[in-house]
């Protein structure tokens, strides 16, 4: 069993006496920290409850984010908990990022303490690396991005005989992370929900799926959460012990949790039950990822005794965008209600709502305005057009470059999201270490060399049989006259 003593000092209630003299003393001695005095009543109420669920269910720009940043750092600095007994989650690394950033201007260096602030997926990663062996992984597990992903089912599909032109794997794929989403292994799949995909064998394809994955030592995306659960299911010993050196867990953007992300927060917060989650009800934006807005609506049952703070001071808009805001969302369905209001006096300038036929009409009237703002003296620097999604870029960017306005495109694909970058690491992960399988595939034939399908299965047999990684069975049959031709001479 690798890794599973806790830690010396790990998982202990914190010190009872703070360094004399220190922060965290001062703090005690009744004289409230300056921090303190930057928030509203409402943030301070939500900082001060540090102990028990509390959630904090609040707009746009209210500062939920500011409170649960505050209060970690009021955490440490009052001497509850040591900064590696803190669990604290979000969606990006950016926001991950920002936060750190952000205790650190409040604690200092101390923030470096933090080992366990992160994503949901860094934090599942981290965890099943310390118990691999209990789940039938290695501790070196390779994490597979989409399109290994894709791949690997494709394989599934071809050795069920079933025909990818007519069940995509692409489909096969969303349906298992759907499932993924949900805390769903093969097993727990009910029955009718089988015929999703390929005439009822969704769930046979699945098993085959994960049996791929275990023998490969790989795990995909869901599966960081969903073999987490596992592993706290089947080993309570070591759930315990989580669930004790997490002293305090904070969670930004609760309303963006799927049910795995959920159920995994929940087993977590049933230790110490100290759990804080801040969140939006009107603002989920990963409905499309499994995310439940209901974990925000059954908080409360989920969390006897769990402490409410609204806040519904707004300190980003001005009180026209946010009624234009309002008077939108009051339609929407499944909301626990709340008003904002600005915390600015200003009005501001009038909220404009303009109707056009399509998308070029709408980037022709979005162009004139710009260059009407512009012709005034206004700074290009100081005007954006924001989009719902990437897609509805195209039209604006086509006439910002037949007008030969500059511009510049925020968000877009991430870095590692692009393809270059992706083969490129796969490259290092293939070099680093030869028997990745996945990765292998991925560049065995990229850049285009001639190395086809044919050849590529002729490795993948050899390998199979030889009970070798792909990389050692191309490395032999080079030797042979198995392959021959160019894709010989490329192998080589
Ligand atoms: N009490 C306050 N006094 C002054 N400024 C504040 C206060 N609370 C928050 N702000 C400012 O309001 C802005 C929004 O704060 P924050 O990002 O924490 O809000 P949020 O609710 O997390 O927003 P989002 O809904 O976008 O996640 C920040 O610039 C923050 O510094
Ligand atoms: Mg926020």
């Amino acid at each position: 069993m690798a890794n599973t003593a806790p830690e010396p000092s790990e998982g202990l209630p914190p010190a009872a006496a703070p360094k004399p003299g220190g922060i965290a003393a001062r703090a005690m001695a009744g004289k409230a920290p300056a921090y303190l005095a930057t928030l509203n009543d409402a943030q301070r109420e939500a900082v001060e409850a540090i102990d028990g669920p509390v959630l904090v269910l609040a707009g746009a720009g209210t500062g939920k984010t500011k409170v649960l940043t505050t209060r970690l750092a009021h955490i440490i600095n009052t001497g509850r908990a040591r900064p590696s007994n803190i669990l604290a989650v979000t969606f990006t690394n950016k926001a991950a990022r920002e936060m750190k950033t952000r205790i650190g201007e409040l604690v200092g260096h101390v923030v470096e303490g933090m080992t366990w602030l992160g994503t949901f997926h860094s934090i599942g990663v981290k965890i099943l690396r310390r118990h691999a062996e209990l789940v039938d992984l290695r501790s070196n597990f390779t994490i597979l991005d989409t399109d290994d992903q894709i791949r690997l089912l494709k394989q599934v599909l071809k050795a069920a005989d079933i025909d990818d032109k007519r069940w995509p794997a692409r489909q096969l794929a969303s349906v298992i992370d759907n499932w993924k989403n949900r805390g769903l292994r093969p097993d727990d799949v009910p029955d009718a929900d089988g015929f999703v995909f390929a005439d009822g064998m969704a769930v046979r394809l699945y098993s085959a799926y994960r049996e791929r994955l275990k023998t490969l030592n790989a795990v995909d995306f869901g599966d960081l959460l969903l073999e987490c659960l596992t592993l706290f299911r089947d080993h309570p010993d070591i759930l315990g012990e989580y669930q004790n050196r997490f002293a305090y867990m904070l969670v930004d953007e609760y309303q963006d949790t799927n049910v795995a992300q959920y159920l995994w927060l929940r087993l977590l917060a049933q230790g110490r039950g100290n759990i804080a989650c801040v969140g939006d009800d009107d603002q989920s934006i990963y409905g499309w990822r499994g995310a439940e807005v209901d974990n925000i609506l059954r908080f409360e049952t989920d969390f006897p005794g769990a402490r409410v703070v609204r806040l519904e001071e707004n300190y980003r808009s001005t009180q026209n965008i946010l009624a234009a805001a309002s008077a939108l969302i009051s339609h929407n369905e499944g909301r626990l209600g709340k008003t904002l209001h600005a915390a600015s006096t200003e009005d501001g300038e009038p909220v404009h709502v303009r109707g056009v036929w399509d998308a070029e009409d709408e980037a022709r009237l979005v162009t004139d305005e710009i260059e009407s703002l512009h012709g005034k003296g206004h700074l290009l620097s100081e005007i954006a057009v924001q989009v719902r999604a990437s897609f509805q870029m195209r039209e604006f960017e086509d006439r910002f470059i037949m007008l030969g306005l500059p511009y510049r495109v925020i968000g877009g694909p991430r870095f590692y999201e692009r393809q270059e970058i992706r083969d490129a690491i796969a490259y290092l992960q293939v070099v680093a270490n030869p028997d990745h399988d996945v990765k292998f595939q991925r560049i065995i034939n990229v850049p285009k060399r001639s190395i086809g399908e044919r050849s590529v299965a002729i490795i993948v047999d050899a390998a199979r049989t030889r009970g070798l990684p792909l990389y050692r069975a191309a490395a032999e049959l080079v030797e042979t006259d198995e392959i021959r031709g160019q894709a010989r001479a490329s192998l080589a």
